[in-house]
């Protein structure tokens, strides 16, 4: 078989590429340039895979445009960024990189949540502009963290993986909701119990979000659940932009309708609602909950993997439609030139 082709879409660790380019004829990006649908569309002419991230939109216009495209490697547990039901229309495959990332992704929810509901950034701040002149006895006082109750929505890997700290290592009662309760055994050992979202915005100390992002999650939190929450409460968002209304948010805080906020994903990210910006009891991030250096490594490697695997005729490692393969293994890949 010839070379196939391959667009790495943004800029990944050297290594990836090289391993990538024994393998592929690749053009990279390793200006990191953030292209817009019609360069995107434009740098895809041609290219039988993509090496994509969360912010390169694979949409039924690129697909339309890309009639060699055979398959996109996500850099990224979450894929909200394929349509993925107009990838398997146009015979394209998609993989997403889970597991390699839960841990890490556990220990940031983690952090985050401690550095909201004890006030870290605020108070550092405060130190560094040269404000501090005296102990208080309520000096950046915060809620605590072992022996309150944790909430979860969304109990996946990693939303697992925050249960277990908080109850194993913090003492915390676990609560959660998601679309399905999980079996008794899981229940156990995490010693999580399944309630409605209703009761979980009401009794969580801290509520965490871990569910992934699709069209009917859209402002699953707003402003009739914060709410719902208590006045001391923390809400941490790990999830997704567009999970939780941000404009909302902004006004909950601002009001104290609940104590504060970590968040690490923003609607219409890298732009921030200004209101997050103005309020002090919000502790935010840019999107690094999964960035520790191992596994971001590992996640790229994971992507690598499934193009090899795929265009060796090996099974795929993440696949999200494997229901395509069925179809396009057989046409044979096109040599074409321009893009070595
Ligand atoms: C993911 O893997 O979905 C993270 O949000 C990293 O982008």
């Amino acid at each position: 078989m010839n070379k196939p082709h391959l667009l790495l879409a943004r800029a990944v660790f050297p290594e990836i590429v090289d391993r990538l380019a024994q393998h592929f004829h690749v053009v990279s990006n390793q200006a990191d340039e953030v292209w817009t649908q019609a360069q995107l569309i434009a740098k895809l002419q041609g290219q039988h895979a993509a090496f994509t991230t969360g912010g390169d939109r694979i949409d039924g216009d690129v697909l339309a445009a890309s009639p060699d495209l055979r398959i996109c490697a996500n850099m990224a547990v979450g894929y909200n960024n394929f349509d993925l039901e107009a990838m398997t229309r146009a015979g394209v495959l998609g993989t997403n990189a889970p597991d390699v990332l839960t841990e890490t992704t556990a220990d940031f929810g983690f952090a985050l949540l401690m550095a909201t509901a004890r006030r870290i950034t605020e108070s550092e701040h405060f130190l560094r502009a040269g404000q501090w002149t005296k102990w208080s006895y309520d000096l950046f006082a915060g809620a605590d963290i072992h022996g309150s109750t944790l909430g979860i929505l969304g109990m996946g890997r990693i939303g697992q993986g925050i249960a277990r700290r908080g109850a194993h290592g913090f003492g915390m009662q676990v609560i959660y909701h998601n679309r399905s309760p999980l079996t008794p055994e899981i229940e156990a050992d995490l010693k999580a119990r399944y309630v409605s979202k209703q009761d979980l915005l009401a009794q969580a100390d801290h509520l965490v979000l871990v569910l992934p992002y699709s069209p009917s999650v859209h402002h699953t939190i707003g402003a009739a659940e914060l709410a719902c929450m208590k006045p001391t409460a923390t809400l941490v968002n790990i999830a997704r932009g567009g999970i939780v209304d941000d404009a909302a948010l902004a006004q909950a805080l601002a009001n104290r309708t609940i104590a504060a906020a970590g968040l690490d994903v923003f609607e219409g990210e890298p732009q921030l609602h200004p209101g997050l910006l103005r309020a002090a009891n919000v502790v935010l991030t840019p999107h690094i909950a999964s960035a520790s250096l191992p596994t971001r490594l590992a996640m790229a490697h994971l992507a690598a993997d499934n193009l090899i695997a795929y265009f060796s005729g090996k099974p795929l490692l993440t696949p999200l439609n494997p229901e395509v393969l069925s179809r396009d293994l057989t046409a044979p890949i096109r040599e074409n030139s321009g893009h070595a």
